[in-house]
């Protein structure tokens, strides 16, 4: 059984090959990052021009570098949302119509229920029911994943993403897009008890917020830029980077504790873009290294947008969510407690 897997919700274009008992057999990412660093951020319409061009070339790449070819092929699925609406439709129209070209199902996937699946590819995949920390460029939410399609979102920001607060904040550093990698190798080597940023939240419910904390970073670089005659040392940029980082993940962390206990579940399960910082995974390693829960994450490729998450959440759903009216399926926001087991 194979299902080829289509991802292009934002600025990576992800193309991957599942086998049932096989796994992953091939994938292609292709990132946007050098089309839209000029701009500072995603220009959406760039975005889908760029999908244009790259996503039928990669499906030709993976299904070669598997050795199958379409023919072989058993459903399609494709991210269907939450996304940029145009990038959504490039991987939604290819998937659709090669799906009715073939006669086989094409299979709409919720993007944040493919990043939280993804540690079921690594090799020792935890049990449902788990708490999933869902950190992505849109998304910050804490879901209690009873099984596959049950979730109740138990806490989530209340403005900012995480991964949107690191994006901010290393504009405010004048780093490069994208900007999470690039803070946290900034802040590598910083001290991050120089500026005591705040813990937004922290002991008030599961919920987040993380533009009180971009706010106090803004007006500390102001602050710093007056002390140091316009521009910043880099040992202040270091130290800011480092400081920010640390609010974050401490914050993050504290909130996955009082999750595990207000559900009582002991696995704890990291997913999306921001799953991919060195600092949050040693931090929640250390957490169940301490007894505190049995703590799984992706690799980190796998916690960045790719398209074999979207290909594995295909073949999860396949059976039952076939579409075989080929409608194609564009949703820019999706609550993830919308869906259902399949
Ligand atoms: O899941 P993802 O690849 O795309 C979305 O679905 O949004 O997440 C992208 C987000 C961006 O905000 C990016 O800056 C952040 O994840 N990110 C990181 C790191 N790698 C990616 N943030 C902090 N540290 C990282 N190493
Ligand atoms: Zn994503």
């Amino acid at each position: 059984m194979k299902v080829l897997g289509i991802e292009t919700s934002c600025d990576e274009t992800g193309v991957a090959l599942y086998e049932h008992g096989r796994g992953i057999v091939a994938e292609a990412l292709a990132s946007q990052a050098a089309v839209h660093a000029q701009f500072g951020g995603v220009v959406p319409e760039l975005a889908s021009r760029d999908h244009i061009s790259k996503l039928a070339p990669m499906v030709c790449t993976v299904l070669d570098d598997a050795n199958s070819s379409l023919e072989e092929l058993d459903a399609i699925a494709y991210t269907a949302g939450p996304g940029l609406i145009g990038a959504l439709m490039v991987g939604g129209a290819l998937a659709e119509s090669l799906a009715l070209g073939l006669g086989i199902p094409a299979i709409p996937v919720h993007h944040m229920e493919a990043h939280l699946l993804a540690c079921l590819l690594e090799r020792d995949p935890p049990e449902f029911p788990f708490l999933a920390l869902l950190v992505s460029g849109g998304h910050t939410q804490l879901v209690e994943v009873r099984e596959l399609g049950r979730y109740r979102i138990v806490g989530e920001t209340l403005d900012d993403a995480a991964g949107e607060a690191f994006d901010k904040v290393a504009r405010l550093l004048s780093l490069p897009y994208p900007g999470g990698p690039a803070l946290a190798a900034l802040a590598d080597g910083g001290d991050a008890e120089r500026f005591a940023f705040p813990r937004p939240l922290k002991n008030r419910g599961l919920d987040l917020s993380f533009s009180g904390l971009k706010t106090a970073v803004r007006l500390t670089v102001e602050a710093e830029r007056k002390t140091h005659g316009g521009e910043l040392p880099d040992s202040v940029r270091r130290d800011l980077a480092a400081s920010f980082q640390e609010a974050v993940v401490d914050t993050l962390a504290s909130k996955c504790v009082q999750a595990l206990d207000a559900t009582g579940l002991s696995r704890l399960v990291v997913a999306g873009g921001v799953g991919a910082n060195r600092q949050l995974r040693a931090t929640l390693a250390e957490l169940g290294a301490r007894g505190g829960a049995d703590v799984h994450y992706p690799r980190p490729s796998l916690c960045t947008d790719n398209g074999a998450m979207i290909a594995y959440a295909g073949a999860c759903r396949q059976s039952a969510e076939a579409a075989p009216a080929h409608r194609i399926i564009a949703r820019p926001r999706w609550p993830l407690d919308e869906l259902t087991p399949p």
